[in-house]
């Protein structure tokens, strides 16, 4: 009797049990949060399951539906998209003219922005494109995302950020310019960082962020057989608020021309101590443009990178970013973002001067 009075005392006073209590009630409460906040966003769509893809809709459908507010000053917050339709028809046979999108989407205003004119929008997203010699890829894709996202109800801007020079590509700087010169025009609730060859093929995908955690548009793309490649694959299409962005200290800006930056961004998403929200595979459907990078591309969708993220998040980022602004201007369809952003460090190649030594 006495032993067994000893040991729950002891129990009581060991640290490693308090500590262990006051974890479990962190994690029950949490799941109570998130329970709640969830609802704004995942159940405002009751989805049927599974989605039927062999049938689907044209994406500018029932979109002239969406006619100005009598009354603009008294508008009411959108309710439900009464015209989503879930899977999308997307092809890329012909390319679309730009007089032919601007002609299907009239409400959108100079710098590709939109708000509904029949509704408050209730979410705010700046979508961020990194881009650089894929003038193709961009008709294809402000075609499909512009109407996508006015089925959606969502008061939205397209930033291109147009990678100057000869250097190699930066996805993942280019990404940061476009948060910092997006942020300086408008207080947006979500930034949604976007491949400009990936087509979303669902439109209850919607493109706002979850308050709580980053989240994952992009979760079956056709060229992976729409299928999950890893289970910390992060890249396509994300979406994080400002607040999410600036608690990883944004994205590396060091990763050249080579993959695993989203890696990166998903090991210090891991170390910030967030978790990451993945569309369901079957909403989350994208169709990827092919004009013959796709199989390299798929490539480095397969597998994660090896990392130091660990050591490097806290000075490379958002606080040690530097870029020159070549020009920032509203075209009709996109705000044109001209960025050079330095070329990579050239670094001794360590083979080559191990056997000069020698
Ligand atoms: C388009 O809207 C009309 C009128 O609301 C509706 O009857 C029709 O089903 C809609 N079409 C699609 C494909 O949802
Ligand atoms: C963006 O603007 C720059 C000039 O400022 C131009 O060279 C570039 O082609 C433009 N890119 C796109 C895709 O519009």
């Amino acid at each position: 009797m006495a032993f067994g009075k000893k040991m729950s005392l002891s129990r009581v006073e060991n640290p490693c049990f308090l500590l262990f209590l006051i974890i479990f009630q962190a994690i029950f409460i949490l799941i109570l949060y998130r329970g709640s906040n969830s609802t704004v966003y995942q159940t405002s769509f009751p989805l049927p399951r599974p989605l039927d893809y062999s049938k689907t809709e044209d994406v500018y459908t029932n979109l002239s539906l969406f006619t100005p507010a009598p009354d603009k000053a008294n508008m009411r917050y959108c309710s439900e998209s009464p015209i989503l339709v879930g899977p999308l028809a997307v092809t890329f046979d012909t390319l679309p003219s730009e007089e032919t999108i601007i002609s299907k989407n009239p409400y959108v205003q100079s710098g590709g922005h939109y708000s509904p004119p029949h509704c408050e929008a209730r979410y705010k997203t700046a979508v961020i494109v990194p881009h650089k010699n894929h003038e193709k890829h961009l008709q294809h894709f402000l075609y499909y995302l512009h109407p996508f996202l006015q089925r959606q109800q969502i008061n939205y801007c397209i930033y291109l950020i147009h990678q100057a020079g000869s250097g190699p590509f930066n996805r993942a700087k280019l990404l940061n310019v476009g948060v910092r010169e997006a942020m300086k025009d408008d207080d947006w609730d979500c930034l949604l960082l976007h491949d400009v060859d990936l087509i979303p093929e669902n439109d209850y995908n919607v493109y706002a962020c979850d308050d709580y955690f980053p989240k994952q548009l992009s979760t079956a793309i056709d060229k992976l057989y729409y299928s999950f490649p890893y289970w910390s694959f992060f890249g396509g299409v994300i979406a994080l608020t400002p607040e999410h962005y600036m608690k990883i200290n944004g994205f590396p800006n060091t990763f050249w021309d080579k993959d695993g930056e989203d890696d990166d961004i998903a090991e210090r998403i891991a170390i910030a101590g967030m978790g990451i929200d993945r569309v369901p595979l079957y909403v989350g459907h994208y169709k990827m443009i092919d004009y013959g990078q796709a199989a390299e591309r798929v490539q480095n969708l397969k597998r994660p990178a090896e990392l130091n993220t660990k050591k490097t998040w806290r000075d490379d980022g958002m606080n040690s970013l530097e870029y020159k602004l070549l020009g920032k201007k509203k075209y009709r369809l996109y705000v044109n973002i001209t960025v050079d952003i330095g070329a990579a460090p050239v670094l001794p190649p360590e083979g080559k001067s191990k056997g000069n030594k020698a």
